[in-house]
């Protein structure tokens, strides 16, 4: 290897946007050690593979990834090229030597505290294989890691995600992540703003505050006490060309007055809610640990409806969690019905080794499990139909991120996360009024109705 043939990097993500913000962390670790990200895995000299440990499945994918990837290799060593393996994320702070036992291929495991050692880890591995880093650190996890640079966001388009909290305290029964993220950790108000107002200076207009448990925010103010995330929200919608706001994942319970008071006052605070509630039976809610009664739950909604109108809601249930009768499945399918989703995920519970719920004796079968999330799923399915059908005819500002398939096209987000496409000369970042008028599959089309907000200002 020449000193201009750089190292190539393919990382994989698969679960939520904490994985998708980590990649690009890593990205960033390994840049001074002269590898650059390669967008296929065939000519990688190393494969991150960013894992999620929340059910079987997706751990599952990676065990047969890896399989995929020593053949890979197998192909580069015949062409005298080699290919490091490594499994990062929550796989690997969950199941840690043990992935080296059942993938003997692997050369390296670290675990998400872990990403700024990758370097020295990279260098062990060189020495022998199965190397295996999943220490949780004594102190704050943020300081020892970089946050990944704006250049780099930017080349991903004209919206970012920025980490404000890891972790989580909340030991839901049926959840992984509290063991595989450790506990919940803030980073300080002014570290975010800057990174904030970096993204905004780089062509940003789009920022959602991400974390496991992003509403429990508390991290050092600018009167150096605990402030929340809503004054967050605040000093974020502050910055100059920082056009929308988001933030995933909530808890209901963190939701509070703060935070429901800036629904009502940011305009760039878009009106779209991710509010999972996970059943809407109190006894299920009570064994899951959820720590609200699914009256709580509608009373907040109320709350943040009577802030916000127009906000749209979203949420994640699980069905088949162990005991769940019939009943309990009817208390969650009516409280859809009382909410009114614009979107919904579902999934069946899936047992995870070391979690409390794994332990229940009454685990539902998986028949019974199908039969529930299949009805739960058209129900849902219904109601994002019903949202957005009601678009038809009114107009919603888009935020453009890409050319579309045909010529003339461009493709953007609504407020709602919806994708629209629209025919007209933009730019990528412009915001742009749109009048909807059809809905294709999952895709609204309109016409632009009003003046363009460009990118391009200054
Ligand atoms: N911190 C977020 C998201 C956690 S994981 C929150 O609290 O909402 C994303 C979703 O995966 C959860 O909301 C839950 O619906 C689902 N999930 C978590 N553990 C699961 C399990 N063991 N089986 C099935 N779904 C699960
Ligand atoms: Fe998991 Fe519950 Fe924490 Fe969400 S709040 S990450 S579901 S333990
Ligand atoms: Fe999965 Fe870990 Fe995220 S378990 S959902 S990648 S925090």
């Amino acid at each position: 290897m020449t000193a201009t043939d750089p190292k190539k990097l393919f990382v994989k993500s698969y679960g939520c946007q904490m994985n998708v913000y980590d990649a690009q962390r890593m990205a960033d670790v390994l840049a001074p050690e002269g590898f650059v990200e390669t967008q296929t895995m065939e000519d990688a000299d190393i494969v991150i593979l960013n894992t999620c440990h929340i059910r079987e499945k997706a751990v599952e994918k990676v065990y047969s990834e890896l399989g995929r990837v020593r053949e890979l290799r197998k192909e580069r060593n015949a062409a005298g090229q080699d290919t490091k393996i490594v499994v990062a994320g929550c796989v690997a702070q969950a199941e840690g030597v043990e992935i080296t036992r059942r993938a003997p291929s692997v050369d390296l495991v670290v675990g998400p505290q872990n990403y700024h050692r990758l370097p020295d880890l990279l260098k062990q591995a060189e020495a022998r294989r199965g190397v295996v880093d999943t220490e949780f650190p004594a102190d704050d996890k943020f300081s020892a890691l970089p946050m990944p640079s704006a250049k780099k966001t930017l080349a991903r388009g004209v919206s970012a995600f920025l980490t404000v909290q890891e972790g989580c305290d909340k030991f839901c029964t049926f959840c992984v992540v509290p063991y595989t993220r450790g506990a919940e950790m803030s980073r300080d108000m002014d570290a975010i703003v800057r990174e904030a107002r970096h993204l905004a200076e780089a062509g940003i207009r789009e920022v959602t505050l991400i974390g496991q448990n992003v509403n429990a925010w508390h991290g050092k103010g600018r009167n150096g006490s605990a402030s929340t995330l809503g004054e967050l929200l605040y000093a974020v919608a502050d910055i100059p060309g920082i056009e929308r706001l988001r933030y995933t994942t909530s808890h209901p319970r963190d939701m509070d007055e703060s935070l429901i008071a800036a629904h009502r006052d940011l305009p760039q605070l878009m009106p779209y809610l991710h509010l999972p509630v996970q059943s809407g039976s109190d006894s299920i809610l009570d064994q899951m640990n959820r720590k609200h009664t699914r009256d709580d739950y509608l009373r907040l909604i109320d709350r943040i409806r009577a802030a916000r109108s127009d906000i749209a809601l979203s949420s994640d249930f699980i069905v088949g969690f162990p005991g769940e009768t019939d009943r309990d499945f009817e208390d969650t399918m009516d409280l859809v019905r009382q909410v009114g989703f614009g979107s919904a995920f579902s999934f069946k519970y899936s047992e995870r080794p070391g979690t409390p719920a794994a332990e229940l004796t009454e685990q539902i079968p998986e028949s019974v499990k199908n039969e529930r999330i299949y009805a739960l799923q058209a129900l849902i399915m219904d109601q994002q139909t019903a949202f957005n059908a009601a678009t038809i005819g009114k107009t919603v500002d888009v935020l453009i991120e890409k050319r579309g398939r045909h010529p003339g096209q461009w493709t953007g987000k609504s407020p709602y996360l919806q994708p629209v496409v629209v025919e007209h000369e933009l730019h990528t970042g412009d915001i742009v009024p749109v009048e909807i008028i059809s809905i294709v599959a999952n895709s609204l089309n309109g016409r632009v109705a009003g003046p363009v907000r460009s990118a391009h200002i200054s």
